[in-house]
């Protein structure tokens, strides 16, 4: 009941049970109806919403003020349980069969109006809902999915410190982690024209904590990342960060499964996994049959490869394509043949943002009849056999994609979930998950542009095959070498999102040596950098390896919401500002020049 020095009772507390007993609420003024006499407010707090009602014949001074309180007033009432009169009754609240009849209302704080209603959602534009976040924070889906959040931070723990993790707190001020985004910088004032760089992750700590012999470390870290925001971004995010000493892959991800299971059952009991056994796919399996190396495996639309049919078959589009070393891809959307031009146009318009050119469709119509433009080039019979080989049957459509692996994979990934989308194929799955591994990822990703080498994971990650590594850091110049090699690196996804990420880690000074060689990172520049990681691992660093979950990630598909900022309490806009705040802020040149910073509009006045 949580009985305080202003109520006996929550919002949520009565029952029936407690018929003319004398309670005090407390709450905020949610909803208020004047019925001829009687004044009724639905007064809420966070557990929930009790009905009050005053008769003015009963206490004429409560009556008068509920006739003046405004929305979002706070109140503290006292009066008697009642059960509400037969028939009355509201079966879809907690307290739904009582109501509190008023002897004494006390107006703690009234209320400006606030610029939206509290009690229902009118849509409205997130700008303000940002701005107004404590006053959005009130609404009943957002009361949920914080508790959902907590729920999920707590079952978490629970999860690790049964199983022997200490959490151990890292520090916020350190210096910079390369982990493939663009880090915060934090000037000091101490030391002039020092920075410390908030961390990305805290990737070089938690293995750090593992050369010191924690050997089971977590913690629900907060991380840095000063990129880009997307709906499933955020600059400061949390993760569930987690290192283990001894361990191989099949270990940590074991234990991450087990995880993941233990948590969904508690937090979403009604939740049901499509797979008790998370399926691992590597890094090819999943490009090649789903163009994603996070695919949304809830529906099975996959792909089939037609490369070898569609060489020398007589349609341009894709001959051309196989004769410059690429590929060509289809996709048999089952039920397909019904998309309207239209919803082609559209598919084609998802394919593009991936670099495809176009995409060739061919339908396969009831009585079997197979129409598109491919038909008549490639002729009836290869046409016939691509629709064998993809299974296609009347009412599907195969999509193409003829172009190098990465473009066709990539683009035709995307008309997978563009295609599932407009066909419906995740109705009626809101409380299925569908969670995998993706392992084998390459070490190694090259800009064909600049030319430069950069870790697909991180520079800690180790690689799958020593020797491969070590044939490859021969012979650096053969580029296809440097990123085939694979990387002892998973991560897991659940939905089409990926929840987290992982490797096992070089516990060796020399070793981390060539990988910052192969990243073209200098002597001198690895030492200034990491000569604190790689002088570690000569003091017996032993094998280790870990993961990070993105639990915000994690807490928006539990609670079903399109975006992370709706399960953030106080999140940052796709801008990076903080509406509520006001962050970032100018800052007086006077604090600046305490920090040993110029601002540039200073310089230039000084110019
Ligand atoms: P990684 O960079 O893959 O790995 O991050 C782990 C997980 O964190 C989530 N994530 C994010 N969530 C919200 N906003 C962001 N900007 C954001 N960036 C990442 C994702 C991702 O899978 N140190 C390594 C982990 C390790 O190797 O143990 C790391 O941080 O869900």
């Amino acid at each position: 009941m949580y009985t305080t020095a202003y109520r006996t009772h929550t919002c949520a507390a009565a029952s029936a049970a407690d018929t003319d007993k004398e309670i005090t609420l407390v709450g905020w003024v949610h909803r208020r109806r004047d019925h001829g006499g009687l004044v009724f407010i639905d007064l809420r707090d966070r557990y929930g919403v009790t009905q009050v009602v005053t008769d003015p014949e009963i206490s004429g001074a409560a009556h008068k003020t509920f006739e003046t309180v405004r929305p979002e007033w706070v109140l503290q009432v006292k009066g008697k349980v009642r059960r509400r009169p037969a028939g009355q009754e509201n079966p879809r609240m907690k307290t739904g069969e009582i109501e509190l009849l008023i002897m004494e209302v006390n107006v703690l704080n009234e209320a400006e109006t606030p610029p939206f209603q509290i009690d229902v959602e009118n849509n409205e534009n997130e700008e303000v809902r940002l701005q107004y976040r404590y006053l959005d924070l009130r609404r009943e889906r957002m009361q949920k999915n914080i508790i959902l959040r907590h729920k999920l931070l707590q079952a978490t723990r629970k999860f690790f410190y049964e199983k022997d993790f200490v959490e151990i707190e890292t520090p916020i001020l350190i210096k910079g982690t390369p982990e493939g985004a663009r880090e915060y910088l934090v000037p000091s004032r101490v030391h002039a024209g020092k920075f410390y760089v908030l961390p990305q992750s805290p990737q070089q700590l938690k293995q750090l904590s593992q050369v010191a012999g924690f050997d089971r470390y977590m913690q629900i870290a907060r991380c840095f990342r000063d990129e880009d925001q997307r709906g499933d971004r955020q600059p400061e995010f949390t993760q569930m960060d987690l290192e283990m000493s001894f361990v191989n892959s099949e270990d940590v991800m074991n234990l991450n499964e087990a995880a993941l299971k233990t948590i969904v059952k508690e937090v979403l009991p009604n939740v049901k996994l499509k797979s008790e056994k998370f399926p691992r796919l590597t890094y090819d399996e999943a490009m090649n049959r789903y163009g994603s190396d996070k695919p949304d495996l809830r529906y099975d639309l996959e792909f089939t490869d037609v490369t070898e049919e569609c060489r020398g078959c007589g349609f341009g589009v894709f001959s051309n394509a196989v004769e410059n070393g690429g590929v060509v891809k289809v996709l048999n959307v089952t039920g397909g043949g019904k998309l309207s031009r239209k919803e082609i146009d559209e598919l084609t318009d998802a394919a593009k943002i991936y670099g495809a050119k176009g995409l060739a469709w061919i339908k396969v119509a009831e009585d079997g009849k197979l129409e598109g433009v491919p038909v008549a080039k490639i002729g009836e019979d290869l046409a016939g056999k691509i629709v064998a080989k993809a299974q296609a049957k009347p009412g599907d459509i195969l999509l193409f994609a003829a172009d190098s692996w990465s473009i066709a994979c990539n683009s035709l990934g995307a008309v997978r979930i563009e295609a599932a989308k407009k066909l419906g194929f995740l109705e009626g799955k809101e409380n299925e998950f569908a969670f995998c591994w993706i392992t084998e990822f390459p070490m190694f990703e090259l800009d064909k542009e600049t030319g430069e080498v950069s870790a697909m994971h991180h520079p800690f990650t180790r690689p799958k095959n020593l020797a491969e590594f070590e044939k490859m850091f021969a012979n650096q110049k053969d580029e296809s070498a440097v990123t085939s090699v694979k990387a002892e690196a998973y991560d897991i996804v659940l939905n089409g999102y990926e929840i987290g990420g992982g490797s096992i880690r070089i516990h060796e000074r020399d070793l981390q040596s060539k990988i910052f060689q192969v990243l073209k990172v200098s002597e001198a520049d690895a030492q200034r950098r990491f000569g604190h990681i790689l002088k570690a691992f000569s003091f017996g660093a032993p094998p280790h390896g870990g993961i990070a979950w993105g639990l915000d990630r994690i807490a928006m598909l539990f609670a079903g919401e399109p975006n992370i900022r709706e399960v953030i309490a106080f999140p940052k806009t796709n801008k990076a500002e903080d509406l509520m705040l006001g962050a970032p802020d100018i800052i007086p040149e006077k604090l600046l020049a305490e920090s040993n910073i110029k601002s540039i509009a200073k310089k230039k006045e000084e110019a």
